[in-house]
């Protein structure tokens, strides 16, 4: 068993209420998380831009936190997308030199509580020594399965998947006749990675914003007012018991046993 809620829990508190009213049994496996909002959060505050970054790598360590110890397999988090080298030059190093100081400094934890870090995304683009920094720890987490990280960096989905009809072209190995929606997904950034069973985004938008186009075909999709700096263990749990309120049909019908058809 991966649940681990010790000393994570203050008693009586509003995490307790929530957790109570999990099923731990039926936890999804996958969450992958639009963290929007950090620029808002910033100007709520008269604060620059960066300000809302640098707390939202904070909240980044909590929500990692709460998946490991709840048992979550797989995070997905959005962190850079190929559309934000559209913002201005320094917001953009800035926020590449922020993943690289996360990075340093998650060595002892990612070792500790044994978490793999993986990458998907235009991997070519990404800057020299955060790439650097990026495989030095995948590597030296690639023996971890308790909780993977998924960073999404320079990534989009219409990107992955261009990438995926080039690589099928480019192998040859692959005929029309054997084509199929499985055989495509294995050409994905996110072979060997189950599809999220619920995508989260922050700061109230409406909107998918390039993000596992193919994978989010199934999720369940939960959106909150919160800004991303703002996300914290509550709002997980809250993500979780409204998941677990939701009946996954995957287009078929449940009947209820007494229902007809
Ligand atoms: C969206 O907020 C957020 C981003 C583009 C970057 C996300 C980066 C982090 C949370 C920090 C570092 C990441 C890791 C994994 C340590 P926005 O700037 O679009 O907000 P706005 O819509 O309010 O302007």
């Amino acid at each position: 068993m991966d649940i681990d809620l010790k000393g994570f829990i203050s008693p009586g508190s509003e995490e307790e209420r929530l957790v109570q009213q999990l099923d731990l049994s039926r936890l999804p496996r996958h969450v992958a998380v639009i963290m929007d909002g950090n620029g808002r959060w910033a100007e709520k505050r008269r604060k620059p831009r960066i300000e809302g970054h640098r707390a939202g790598a904070k909240a980044v360590q909590e929500i990692v936190e709460s998946c490991a110890r709840l048992g979550v397999k797989f995070l997905t988090l959005y962190a850079f997308s190929r559309e934000n080298w559209k913002r201005p030059k320094k917001e953009v190093a800035l926020l590449w030199r922020l993943l690289e100081d996360y990075l340093r400094k998650q060595d002892k934890d990612l070792i500790k509580n044994k978490i793999r870090v993986m990458v998907i995304g235009r991997r070519e683009e990404i800057p020299e020594s955060t790439e650097k920094e990026l495989e030095r720890v995948e590597a030296m987490t690639r023996g971890f399965d308790r909780l993977t990280i998924v960073l999404a960096l320079n990534y989009s989905g219409r990107t992955e998947i261009v990438d995926a009809v080039k690589k099928i072209l480019q192998d040859g190995d692959l005929d029309s006749a054997r084509l199929d929606e499985e055989a495509f997904a294995r050409h994905l950034y996110t072979v060997g990675i189950p599809d999220p069973d619920l995508l989260i985004r922050t700061s109230g938008e409406i909107r998918v914003s390039n993000f596992l186009l193919w994978q989010i075909a199934y999720s369940e999709i939960w959106i909150t007012p919160v800004f991303w700096p703002d996300f914290r263990r509550r709002d997980i749990l809250q993500a979780l018991v409204d998941f677990q309120k939701r009946e996954r049909r995957f287009g078929a019908v449940h009947a209820r046993p007494s229902e007809g058809v």
